[in-house]
Parts: C-alpha cells; sequence; structure tokens
C-alpha cells in the first residue's frame, strides 16, 4: 500500500509531495506543528494537540489554514487512507510562501502538511520493559520552547547527542541547574519518598499534552504531584524518572549520563502510570469519536 500526505487541500502520494522551496517554514522554520499517537485507529489527546495548534498559531500570528472541524476531518482522512491502526499523525502549518523577507508577508495564505504512518512499536511495551537511558546537555534554545515551533535545531543536535552516548534522550539544562525538559518528551522523577514530580509548564518548556494527561490520571488516582523545578543530582537519588511524550506515552528512564536510577530498571509507578495513561486516553479517545 502506498502512503498518501496532505498538502494544502490535496491527497498526493507521499513520495511525490512537496512543498515549494519559498515556503517560510522551508526559508526561516517560520511555523508550528504537531505530532499525535493513534491508537486503535483513534486520535489520541486530539483536542489538546488542536487547542495548542491554535494557542501556537496564534503566538506566531500565523492565520489557521483550515477551521478546526475540517481539520479534524483531513486527519481522519489521513488516518483511513494510510490505513493507521497504532501509529502517528504528523502536521505542520506554516506562515506559507513568499518572496524571500523576514517580515511577514501580506496577503499570503498558509500552508498545511500532514504526514501519517504506522508505528505499532510506539504502542507496544517493548522500550518501557527495558527502560532508556538520558544524557544532560545544557539548555541552549530560545526563550520561547513553549511554542511548538519546527525551529528544532537545539533539540535535534540534543537528541543526535544523546544518540552519539547510547542513550535514548536528552535532558536539557538550564542556567541554574535545573532539567527544563527531554529534546522531544517532558522530564518527570518519582522521589524517593514517593512523589511524583515534574517542572511547571511556564515559558521554558512545552506544555505536553501527554504531561497534562499524566497530572489529571494522577490526581484523579489520589497520588501526590509537585510540580517544581528538578536537578540531575535529584534524578540520581530518585525511586524512578521517566518521560513523557505522544511519541513516548510514559517511557521509563533508567540512567543518567550513564549511571543507573534505582536499580536500572523501570520503575513500578511508571509502569502502571503508562497503563493507566493508555486505558485513560482510549476512553477518551472513543468517547470523542462516537460523538464526532
Ligand atoms: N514532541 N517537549 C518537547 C520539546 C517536545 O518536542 C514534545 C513533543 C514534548 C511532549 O509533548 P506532547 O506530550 O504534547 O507530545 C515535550 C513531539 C512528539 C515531537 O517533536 O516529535
Amino acid at each position: 500500500m502506498s502512503r498518501i500526505a496532505y498538502v494544502n487541500g490535496a491527497y498526493v502520494p507521499h513520495n511525490e509531495a512537496a512543498v515549494h522551496i519559498e515556503d517560510r517554514g522551508y526559508q526561516f522554520s517560520d511555523g508550528v506543528y504537531e505530532v499525535c499517537f493513534v491508537a486503535n485507529g483513534l486520535l489520541l489527546d486530539e483536542e489538546g494537540h488542536l487547542d495548542r495548534l491554535d494557542r501556537s498559531l496564534a503566538e506566531l500570528r500565523i492565520a489557521a489554514p483550515l477551521t478546526r472541524k475540517a481539520l479534524r476531518l483531513v486527519m481522519r482522512e489521513m488516518i483511513r487512507r494510510n490505513r493507521v491502526v497504532n501509529g502517528l499523525v504528523y502536521l505542520q502549518a506554516t506562515r506559507g510562501v513568499a518572496r524571500r523577507n523576514h517580515a511577514f508577508p501580506t496577503a499570503t495564505a498558509p500552508s498545511l502538511v500532514l504526514t501519517a504512518r504506522n508505528a505499532p512499536a510506539l504502542w507496544r511495551d517493548g522500550k518501557a520493559e527495558k527502560g532508556v537511558g538520558v544524557i544532560t546537555v545544557p539548555d541552549e534554545r530560545w526563550k520561547r520552547p513553549y511554542i511548538k515551533s519546527v525551529s528544532l535545531l537545539p533539540n535535534v543536535l540534543a537528541k543526535q547527542a544523546a544518540v552519539d552516548a547510547g542513550a535514548g534522550e536528552a535532558w536539557f539544562v538550564d542556567a541554574e541547574g535545573f532539567i527544563t525538559e527531554g529534546s522531544s518528551t517532558n522530564a518527570w522523577i518519582v522521589s524517593a519518598d514517593g512523589v511524583l514530580i515534574t517542572r511547571p509548564a511556564e515559558s521554558d518548556i512545552l506544555k505536553g499534552i501527554t504531561r497534562t494527561a499524566i497530572l489529571e490520571i494522577a490526581a484523579a488516582e489520589g497520588y501526590e504531584v509537585v510540580e517544581r523545578p528538578f536537578s540531575p543530582e535529584e534524578v540520581r537519588v530518585a525511586r524512578e524518572a521517566f518521560m513523557s511524550a505522544a511519541t513516548a506515552m510514559v517511557t521509563p528512564i533508567v540512567s543518567i549520563d550513564g549511571e543507573s536510577i534505582a536499580n536500572g530498571a523501570p520503575g513500578r509507578f511508571t509502569l502502571k502510570l503508562r497503563e493507566l495513561y493508555k486505558k485513560h486516553s482510549l476512553n477518551v479517545a472513543l468517547r470523542l469519536e462516537n460523538a464526532f
């Protein structure tokens, strides 16, 4: 089966899909994106992702390329045409195509591109059963990482540094010595006394949609949660650590800079949260789908 992409109103074969060389996303990273997980053919946390897309577009003063209703239809059509069961939908909106000039163009329509693919391993628990290692790197990003912009060069370099070190993720450390977040995930620990800790979603991190769902689940389950910054030293003495993202759900972190966390195995609480997240997000998605 050939993959299909969506480019500015048309469904086209994936390997022929293209945007103009003067798209501002290509020339200036002048665009935003979202990644949604699809489980059993259902979009997880769809509302959260689309709300955040609206916020990102508004921050950059890019017009919405489609209404929410139309966008939801296109996402479903992409799932259908690509026969996605468990996988990902990627969508990217840019300020559009215009002659190169830093200032915003006038009368230019935004561009919209979507891709979708199966990624069954992400839904399975293989990686979660082993966990992944993280390395720490200085947070050299701009001061507005709360916008889900396609400008990801520091994130790309950080992830490659992790790969080069044989790790699965890089956690950024700010000038005060606290972890902000991962290159494409939010960061969490469970302290020695069993408290779930994650950095508050202020301007210095992306407010992960998976993160928000985990906080809701933790509250519903009566877990003790504190939103505060934590340091790499605290991770070393933590009982458990994990990362969250649409592409990771809840994935255990078992080492930091080559040092094992606790006994070096995924934490029980982390695995429980993963299971709860999967169940909760599927239930919400099913309710939303039935109401669509
Ligand atoms: N990344 N922090 C950063 C820097 C991210 O890029 C992401 C997501 C997250 C987690 O957000 P969410 O739970 O909404 O996926 C946190 C996506 C998956 C990516 O770039 O591929």
